[in-house]
């Protein structure tokens, strides 16, 4: 107060002229003009002047605590006035008045006694006859005001409103809460009890319903630094977004302008009715290796992206709330598809550190790279650096150890920016170079080939076929598979043949006819051979033609069945009915011609149903496997030692082959003397019957 220039003079201070500046100019801004009156010659000036409602009104004088003394007052001109000049009276004591004639504008600075009560007069066309008048009056202790709010945000999330408030300069260390109201849309009444605020900033307001559109005023709390708080001007508050977009339509197109990056263009839609101002993404690498938000009002975004995964996430925005996000994944592209000339090689020093090489020609053009490397159906880590002077870098301290066996895939990005290997933008920046795979160690396959099959038999070869070993069984680079072969009955050397890992069938050429080999598959890697497949054993063709035998051997059958009768049909329907489910469909009859195959299906035809005991039947399966004759027949126990007796639905065609052949004859198999030809009852007939049969297939097959 005493650094004030400005003072009210007594009433017997000299009259001041209106133009002199009573106070100093650097304390008191230029327009605040009050100067020093008589309080009794002031009054003159408005005692014709009328409070009138279409004159000058609404008169209003406040201040801020932090420039105490000093106040602004405003005012309203009258309904009439075009533009008005005013003079302004303040009187604090009866005989301490100030005043300022004569002026434009509908307001004015004054300077007050704090420990006065004021009156404030303003005069519209003061000194004419239709001079109108408004009157203030208050305390200058109770006129310190805070507010309006200089910003305000908010965030609605679940039916919660978060109030945010920035106060002006003046009014930040004086307030100290604020309250806030408001009002559904459409409703006339605020709500009952505003709700008061934590702090000066913040604000916390539940229970809100989240799809109405709310109005929402703000006031800060009267204190004694703040005597008067108003409302503010009513922010209006869209409902929540509480629906995510949808993608519609994602596209990925080469980019023809650069190898290795792709042109994705993402489609959506945002299905909600309530308004939104816009979408903001976020594009991520899948390995976390960068990441750009970026805005856009079209549901539609077109990138430009190496092959490398990303994750998307998209939701609509407006200006208090987010809508939850959709998430989108954008696939690894395979680097095969772009980058066959990639040259990148890695060497690995240890679980937790490698060196990765690249062909030199890149240096000219990229300086930052960014390495992914992972396991199959893992995410991929990354490694982003800056590499200048050469064609390699070593990664060390890596955070998840590399294991041994276990195939990872690694491939190099480049970076457009040759001053920050950060990616700040995501789009059209980065590159696909190569890829490749290594192993930390490598070990020997665990699993065999699988699904031996055996094909096209002659006399002195056959066809093997098998699938690949899975790569997870693998443990390493598969080098190639081994053939292991010898010869059955005589426990031959074993033969090893390598074959190379791209094929997975081979034949084996220059064996003996006629001759069971004994035939195992296995994987090998850098590391060594792997677990072999099951034994299984194979048989070669037989030298000489057995056509005429055959002949004669269908008709010694034909002649049994006629003279032994029914009792042999039955036990021939017995025998053959679970082998042979229609004759029609087996192979051996359709490879039985002319008068043969007449002649077998009319004994089959008039086999009828007797009360036959065949419980004591009792077929010996030898375990020796042929040759496949129908694919699609599959034994049940192909390599199984087991020699003991078997039902006899197992029994078909092919376990008899092994039986006939002469060169079948060790001691392990009982059957094995016995002559092809020989008649030994029913049963020997019967297996004549299907020997035959089969020769004759093989003759013709051959
Ligand atoms: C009243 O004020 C208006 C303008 O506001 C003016 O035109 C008019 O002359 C005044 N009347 C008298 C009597 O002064
Ligand atoms: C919120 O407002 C909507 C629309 O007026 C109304 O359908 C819904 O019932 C309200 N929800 C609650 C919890 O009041
Ligand atoms: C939010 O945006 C709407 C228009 O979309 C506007 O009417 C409203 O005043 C804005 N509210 C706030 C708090 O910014
Ligand atoms: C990304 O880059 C491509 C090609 O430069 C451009 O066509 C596309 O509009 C860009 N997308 C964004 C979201 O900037
Ligand atoms: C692979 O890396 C070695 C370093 O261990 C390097 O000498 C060799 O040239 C690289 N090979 C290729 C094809 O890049
Ligand atoms: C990594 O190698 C170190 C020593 O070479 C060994 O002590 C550690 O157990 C290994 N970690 C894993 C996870 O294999
Ligand atoms: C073996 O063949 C079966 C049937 O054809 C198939 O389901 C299976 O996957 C194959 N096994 C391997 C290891 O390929
Ligand atoms: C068997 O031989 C036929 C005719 O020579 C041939 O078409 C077929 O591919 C061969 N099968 C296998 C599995 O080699
Ligand atoms: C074939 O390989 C096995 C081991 O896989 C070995 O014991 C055998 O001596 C090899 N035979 C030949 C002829 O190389």
């Amino acid at each position: 107060m005493a650094a004030c220039g400005f003072q009210f003079h007594r009433l017997d201070s000299p009259f001041m002229s209106p133009s002199h500046v009573f106070f100093l100019g650097l304390i008191v801004p230029l327009n605040a003009l009050s100067v020093s009156v008589d309080c009794e010659s002031a009054s003159l000036h408005y005692q014709n002047c009328t409070i009138h409602p279409g004159g000058v009104h609404d008169l209003d004088c406040f201040g801020k605590y932090s420039s105490r003394d000093f106040y602004t007052c405003v005012w309203k001109p009258g309904s009439h006035a075009s533009e008005m000049r005013y003079t302004l009276i303040v009187k604090q004591l009866p005989d301490m008045c100030a005043a300022d004639y004569d002026f434009t504008g509908v307001s004015k600075k004054i300077q007050l006694y704090q420990t006065y009560d004021t009156e404030v007069v303003v005069l519209e066309n003061g000194g004419s006859t239709n001079c109108t008048r408004a009157v203030f009056k208050g305390s200058p202790q109770s006129l310190f005001r805070c507010g309006p709010p200089h910003r305000v945000s908010f965030r609605r999330h679940s039916g919660t409103l978060e109030v945010s408030v920035d106060w002006e300069e003046v009014d930040k260390t004086i307030i100290d809460n604020y309250s806030v109201r408001y009002k559904a849309q459409g409703s006339q009444m605020w709500s009952t009890s505003p709700v008061k605020s934590q702090n000066a900033q913040n604000c916390t307001v539940e229970n809100l319903n989240a799809s109405l559109v709310y109005s929402l005023q703000i006031q800060c709390i009267q204190n004694k630094k703040c005597s008067q708080c108003s409302w503010s001007e009513a922010y209006s508050l869209p409902a929540e977004l509480m629906t995510p977009p949808v993608v519609i339509n994602a596209e990925e197109a080469d980019y023809a302008e650069e190898q290795g990056r792709r042109l994705l263009t993402l489609t959506w839609k945002f299905p909600a009715k309530e308004t939104h101002d816009g979408f903001s993404m976020t594009v991520v690498k899948a390995s976390g290796d960068a990441r750009t938000t970026m805005k856009t009002t079209h549901p539609e975004i077109r990138l430009v992206l190496s092959y490398s995964a990303y994750n998307v996430s998209i939701s609509a925005f407006n200006n208090v709330s987010d809508s939850p996000a959709t998430s989108y994944v954008i696939p690894q592209r395979q680097p095969s598809e772009c980058c066959e000339g990639a040259k990148l090689n890695v060497t690995v020093h240890s679980n937790t550190s490698f060196t990765i090489y690249w062909s030199d020609d890149l240096i000219a053009n990229y300086f930052c790279y960014s390495v992914e490397w992972m396991k199959k159906g893992h995410t991929a880590s990354n490694k982003s650096f800056y590499q200048k002077q050469v064609n390699y870098r070593k990664i060390t301290s890596l955070q998840e150890h590399f294991q041994p066996y276990q195939r990872y895939n690694i491939t190099l990005y480049t970076r457009s920016n040759k001053t920050t290997c950060a990616l700040d933008h995501i789009n059209n920046t980065e590159g696909t170079y190569g890829t490749t795979q290594f192993y930390f160690i490598e070990g020997n396959p665990v699993s065999a080939p699988a699904n031996i099959s055996v094909h096209n038999v002659t006399l002195t070869s056959v066809v093997l076929q098998w699938s690949s070993i899975p790569e997870e069984d693998t443990r390493g680079f598969l080098l190639g598979y081994v053939i292991h072969y010898a010869e059955y009955q005589h426990k031959g050397t074993e033969t090893n043949i390598s074959v190379d890992p791209a094929l997975n069938s081979y034949e084996l050429q220059d064996l003996q006819s006629g001759t069971t080999y004994q035939v195992q598959l296995s994987g090998f890697t850098q590391a060594g051979a792997g677990v072999r497949s099951k034994e299984r054993l194979i048989t070669t063709n037989q030298k000489g033609n057995s056509h005429f035998i055959s002949i004669i051997a269908v008709f010694a059958v034909a002649a049994t069945v006629l003279i032994f009768g029914r009792p042999v049909r039955k036990r021939m329907k017995d025998v053959l009915w679970p082998s042979i489910p229609h004759p029609g469909n087996s192979k051996v009859m359709h490879n039985l011609e002319g008068p043969c195959k007449l002649e077998l299906l009319k004994s089959i035809n008039t086999l009828e149903v007797q009360e036959w005991d065949t419980s004591s039947l009792q077929i010996v399966e030898k375990d020796v496997v042929p040759f496949d004759l129908s694919p699609s027949v599959q034994l049940p126990h192909q390599a199984s030692q087991d020699e003991g007796p078997k039902s006899i639905c197992n029994w078909n065609q092919r376990d008899l082959i092994g039986r006939i052949s002469p060169q079948d004859s060790t001691e392990t198999s009982p059957d094995a003397q016995s002559s092809s030809l020989a008649f030994q009852g029913g049963y020997t007939t019967m297996e004549m019957f299907q020997q035959v049969g089969l020769r004759i297939a093989d003759a013709s097959d051959a």
